[in-house]
């Protein structure tokens, strides 16, 4: 069965969705949709003479097309809610690009319109397939019950984007949303029980302040720490700043059981795992995805995500990472921003009570 895709959004995002399904065989992309002529152009030359495709500017008119059984979704964050309200109408299969929404009474909206939709529905958190990751997972049963999380993301500053959206709190969700909906989803994977409580401290102390749109200056967060504790006492942290270009790595994380700890990095090819009994550590040589065809600016996690969703697409699965993961990822994110508000710890109970 051969997928005809169309791609909404087709700025830096997008491409990298193109640059993967040209990689992929039984895939076609047919049309993409882009108010700016700028990147409808990026998109015609990224597919090359691989696809012919059809140019919208509306992405209304993409979704009548009857032969596009996959639309991908990697328009700026504000706008996935009425493009998804529109999907929801079709019964087109979807990747919706992360954060799914940028506050909370949109997120319950496509969490509860997901349940009845068609087609598949599949959130891009697509750090869950990067390698670190995998074999984090794959080894976690040899630490014991887990307590402890921490995950640390020291980076380069926001990039630029189209129209500069990724400038606010309005447009993005805020930097907790925007970004670190990554983190959070990792931490409700590996964690096994429910979030109960967070705090996080966190300002606008370096980035985009010389910065001026339409006179205003940006908004968003470029530094935090977030404590998470869930139900069965285990803890999270997250360790965020943006002002921290040209380390060794982007992310490092820890997690720690009663017998021991694993620790690994993206980018990497280590993972460390230690045994308190034997007062030991041992490194594990991480093995690439030998399906990986297509590395991208994902450490191949695109690639991967992509072939895990056709393969859903195609059994007829659920899929591996729904718009309920997509929902508890943002949960975590704005309930942070509005702890860094509010200057105190939320409870993720009375959060939700809206
Ligand atoms: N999964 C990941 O790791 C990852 C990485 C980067 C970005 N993203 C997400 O992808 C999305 C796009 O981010 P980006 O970095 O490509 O931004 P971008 O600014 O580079 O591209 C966004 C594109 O969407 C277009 N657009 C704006 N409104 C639109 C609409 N109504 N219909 C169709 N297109 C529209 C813009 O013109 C632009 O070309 C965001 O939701 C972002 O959070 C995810």
């Amino acid at each position: 069965m051969k997928l005809n895709y169309g791609i909404i959004g087709t700025g830096m995002m997008g491409c990298e969705h193109i640059r993967n399904l040209k990689k992929i065989p039984d895939v076609k992309i047919v049309a993409i949709a882009d108010p700016d002529e700028r990147s409808r152009k990026w998109a015609e030359d990224t597919c090359g003479d691989a696809f012919k495709l059809k140019l919208y500017e509306d992405y209304r008119e993409l979704l009548t097309q009857e032969d596009i059984d996959v639309v991908v979704v990697a328009s700026p964050n504000f706008t996935h809610i009425e493009i998804m309200r529109e999907l929801f109408k079709t019964d087109k299969h979807v990747l919706l690009e992360k954060p799914m929404c940028t506050n909370l009474l949109d997120a319950m909206e496509v969490l509860e319109k997901s349940k009845e939709h068609k087609g598949v529905v599949w959130v891009g958190l697509e750090y869950r397939f990067m390698s670190p990751i995998q074999s984090l997972i794959n080894h976690v049963n040899e630490i014991g019950n887990i307590k402890m999380l921490s995950i640390r993301e020291h980076r380069f500053p926001f990039l630029e984007k189209v129209d500069n959206w990724n400038r606010f709190n309005e447009k993005t969700g805020g930097t907790l949303v925007e970004k670190c909906c990554h983190f959070f989803d990792l931490m409700n994977l590996m964690i096994p029980s429910k979030p109960i409580k967070i705090y996080a401290s966190g300002d606008q102390d370096v980035n985009h302040l010389d910065e001026r749109y339409d006179g205003k200056t940006p908004d968003i967060i470029d530094n935090s720490f977030v404590l998470i504790d869930y139900e069965d006492g285990e803890r999270a942290m997250l360790d965020l700043c943006m002002f921290a270009e040209a380390g060794k790595y982007e992310q490092e994380i820890v997690l720690t059981g009663d017998r021991g700890k694993l620790e690994t990095h993206i980018p990497g090819n280590e993972l460390l795992l230690t045994n308190r009994k034997e007062y030991s550590h041992r490194t594990i040589e991480i093995k690439e995805d030998s399906r990986v065809k297509e590395v991208g600016f994902h450490h191949g996690a695109s690639y991967i995500e992509h072939l895990e969703l056709i393969e859903c697409i195609k059994k007829g699965n659920q899929p591996l990472v729904d718009c309920q993961n997509g929902f508890d990822s943002i949960v975590l994110g704005l309930a942070a921003q509005e702890s860094i508000k509010a200057g105190e710890s939320i409870k993720l109970n009375d959060f939700l009570k809206i």
